[in-house]
């Protein structure tokens, strides 16, 4: 039996079964190779199976794996010592969740208990999970449309005119919410100047700033935070993906006054701060830091952006390369959906963010041999696309 069996039809599912991975590759249960461009949607951050967090797990299981909130742990307080050491300074304080879009609705809540107002903006195009509040501030239409009413007050302005803030301002509006770079819609990364323009509106009005880094931040795209590429820092930053080396975790980082509003009892969650996910918290910043990710991260994306630019000068069928880092997409003239099947078959796998966008987010430790090897696959793939498109 498969598992559609058992599964409803949620989602785009690929032809392939892993059962295994290093580093930056993967194994299917034949025993193929191939390299990992999808990352597990961004979360494979330290590679597959990084040793570090192996055996902090292994070591962590056989002492503790769950404690809840109400209790103190000694490998949580190690966790909460090693973020705040690489977290902006201003964001001191930390609210522990288990996925992404937890930690969006966490942030909104404090945002809202912090400012007493309802009102929050947030960019068109932006996406930042699809629980009802993760998805009362998430743009796309085809998400939204069945799922009526969302929260009241949420208004939504183009993501290039941060202008267009402070037309939509009125006094219910606290909050603004920002991915630095937005992923899923594409890898938009913001032109020089509107992550600043964003922050300085906000505080010009009192507004919480939150930053949805939960794809861009961990050293993806070359900095430890995108925000760094422009200086800029918000009030409230939403953290998950690969934060606990592959183990559910999700952080909501913020400045203390803020999550000092929120009273005993007021928002909670049994899973948080588990001392697992903490154990492989810990490994993974280790891992980040020693492993120096963040500059390599810089250096191959750089090298692999270079690549995709060769690629677009080759072939007809590629209308953009965009992307900082190990956060890059190659946007074809086309449905990218058969270059990703067919790419499964070569050995590579990749993947979509809307219909025409191949969305690459490999693990850091991915090297130059095989960015020169995904590029080759790439070529060839793009040649096959374009012959059978029947594009001269
Ligand atoms: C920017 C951003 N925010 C929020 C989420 C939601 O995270 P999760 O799927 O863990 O709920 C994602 C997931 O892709 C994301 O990329």
């Amino acid at each position: 039996m498969s598992e559609d069996n058992y599964l409803g039809n949620l989602y785009q599912r690929f032809p392939i079964n892993i059962s295994k991975g290093k580093g930056s590759l993967v194994w299917d249960v034949s025993g193929k190779e191939y390299i990992d461009c999808m990352g597990g949607y961004g979360v494979a951050i330290i590679g597959h199976c990084n040793d570090r967090v192996v055996n902090a797990i292994k070591n962590q299981s056989e002492k503790l794996i769950t404690c809840h909130m109400s209790i103190y742990n000694n490998t949580r307080l190690e966790f909460l010592e090693k973020i705040s050491k690489i977290s902006p300074k201003k964001l001191s304080k930390v609210f522990f969740s288990n996925s992404g879009a937890e930690s969006t609705e966490s942030a909104l809540k404090f945002s809202r208990k912090f400012t007493g107002k309802s009102g929050v903006i947030a960019m068109t195009g932006g996406y930042h999970g699809k629980t009802f509040g993760a998805l009362s501030v998430t743009h796309n239409e085809k998400y939204r449309k069945s799922f009526q009413p969302l929260l009241e007050g949420v208004k939504f302005v183009p993501y290039s005119n941060p202008s267009k803030i402070e037309e939509s301002l009125d006094n219910s509006i606290g909050t603004v919410i920002v991915e630095p770079i937005q992923g899923e819609t594409g890898i938009i990364v913001p032109s020089d100047g509107t992550l600043q323009q964003i922050r300085k509106i906000c505080d010009q009005n009192n507004l919480v700033l939150i930053f949805d880094e939960i794809q861009t931040g961990l050293g993806r795209t070359g900095r430890m935070w995108a925000g760094e590429h422009w200086s800029t820092t918000p009030d409230i930053m939403c953290l998950a993906k690969g934060i606990a080396g592959g183990l559910p975790m999700g952080l909501t980082l913020c400045k203390p006054e803020i999550l000092d509003a929120m009273k005993v009892g007021e928002h909670s969650s049994t899973f948080a701060g588990n001392p697992l996910s903490c154990s492989a918290g810990i490994a993974t910043i280790e891992s980040i830091i020693e492993e120096n990710l963040v500059e390599n991260a810089a250096k191959i994306g750089n090298i692999f952006k270079n690549g995709l630019f060769q690629l677009k000068e080759n072939h007809r069928i590629v209308r953009d390369v965009r992307g900082l880092g190990l956060m890059l997409a190659l946007e074809l003239r086309f449905d990218v959906k058969d270059v990703l099947f067919e790419g499964i078959k070569e050995g590579l796998l990749m993947l979509y963010s809307g219909r025409n966008i191949i969305r690459l987010l490999p693990p850091l430790v991915l090297d130059e041999l095989k960015v020169a090897k995904t590029l080759s696959i790439m070529d060839k793939l793009l040649t096959n696309e374009e012959e059978r498109r029947d594009v001269k």
